[in-house]
């Protein structure tokens, strides 16, 4: 009773502080745990568009997350083909979300960049009535997500499922773009949808031609790219194109027996008659083993150092050997070369030198005879008036 109280304490704080905080509208949802759970975004709701509006479709775009954080929680998702068109919170609770979760709406027109927040109070809690045990995956790909979340839409779809079920409660369980689950965008030609997986529980079990439908013969029948085993008539026809190569069928009739629980023992091995330990290995040392290994190498290494060293040092034939095996006018080429690249050498370590005997006029090439210089011409001044 007290909780009840502060609850509604609570509730009537908040709704004040929003009337004073600019918070904008407040507005208290129940998703139920297990069911899907499907939201509409309508601008009208959101922004003040006058009712003689003369275009009828004014722009907007929303962006929704959970209260005091950046994104949606896990389970909600939020979709919206256009600005023109109405967005959508869907998604299906799961036990961990049972409790309150505040999701913060905003609102942007796009022609005059009013903004609007709202607050979607969802209280999550158990669903009532029977259980859905027998829960059934079609892929309708005919469908974008969009086009199947307004409630009309979802009630067709399960009005023409029960012509195919034995009758009973069937309710919406899931609904997921076949993009989230690993679908590719269609080629942009007329008719082609993204797909829309939609999941379905009942309390009544499948009916034999759902049953066949959802067998791994028929399956496998696809997997070849024969047709599958529809032994019925197909009530989807003509508003639902449902693949019916991808429907799976989960029965929760029978709850699943937990295994038998592993026991923990206390970490040591019991006393085992067969188990022998090794003998103890006897000590054994690696010193020879470790020298011969080191030392081998190094020794001929050391004998080819040796011989190479004798070799070079010791066998050269020299130059003399050089000099015989040469030819006298190679000889006297090169001590010709060697003499004047000398003697150039000198000339420029002492610009002084008497000048290079190759260029005086007596020097006979041909024989290298030198005869004394009568009177160096290059010592006489060209002008001698000048002398
Ligand atoms: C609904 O479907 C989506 C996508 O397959 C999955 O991630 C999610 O867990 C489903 N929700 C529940 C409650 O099974
Ligand atoms: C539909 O089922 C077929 C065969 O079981 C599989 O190969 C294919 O990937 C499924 N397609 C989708 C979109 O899940």
């Amino acid at each position: 009773m007290a909780a009840a109280l502060v609850l509604v304490w609570t509730y009537l704080l908040i709704g004040l502080l929003s009337e004073f905080g600019g918070i904008g509208a407040q507005q208290m949802l129940h998703p139920l745990i297990g069911r899907v759970f499907i939201h509409t975004l309508e601008p009208s709701s959101f922004l003040d568009l006058p009712d003689t509006d003369p275009r009828p479709n004014t722009l907007v775009t929303f962006h929704a997350h959970l209260l005091g954080h950046p994104d949606l929680p896990r389970w909600l998702r939020y979709t919206q083909r256009s600005p023109s068109h109405p967005g959508f919170l869907y998604g299906t609770p799961t036990l961990e979300d049972r409790g309150q979760q505040i999701i913060e709406v905003i609102a942007y027109n796009r022609e005059s960049f009013e903004t609007t927040r709202q607050r979607l109070v969802l209280l999550i809690g158990e669903p009532e009535g029977p259980s859905l045990p027998y829960e059934a995956e079609f892929l309708v790909q005919s469908h974008d997500v969009e086009e199947v979340l307004p409630s009309p839409i979802g009630q067709r779809f399960l009005t023409a499922l029960g012509g195919l079920w034995v009758p009973g409660e069937l309710q919406l369980l899931n609904i997921t773009s076949a993009l989230d689950r690993g679908g590719r965008v269609p080629l942009p030609i007329e008719g082609r949808k993204e797909g829309v997986y939609i999941q379905v529980g009942s309390s009544r079990p499948f009916s034999t031609c759902l049953k066949v439908v959802g067998s791994p013969a028929s399956h496998d029948r696809c997997t070849q790219g024969q047709p599958p085993l529809l032994s019925c008539y197909d009530s989807f026809v003509p508003h639902f194109r449902v693949d019916w190569c991808n429907v799976s069928l989960v029965d929760k009739s029978v709850p699943v027996l937990p295994g038998p629980v592993p026991t923990w023992g206390d970490g040591i091995l019991e006393h085992d008659p067969y188990f022998c330990p090794p003998t103890e290995a006897p000590d054994r040392y690696f010193l020879t083993d470790a020298l011969i290994t080191l030392l081998v190498p190094l020794l001929v290494a050391l004998l080819l150092t040796l011989i190479l060293a004798y070799i070079m040092c010791c066998r050269r034939e020299g130059v003399l050997k050089r000099n015989l095996a040469t030819s006298d006018i190679q000889m006297v080429h090169h001590s010709t070369i060697h003499g004047n690249t000398e003697e150039l050498r000198q000339m420029a370590a002492n610009r002084s030198v008497p000048r290079p005997l190759s260029t005086l006029p007596m020097f006979n090439v041909r024989t290298g005879e030198r005869l004394p210089p009568c009177a160096d011409i290059a010592q006489v001044p060209l002008i001698l008036d000048q002398h």
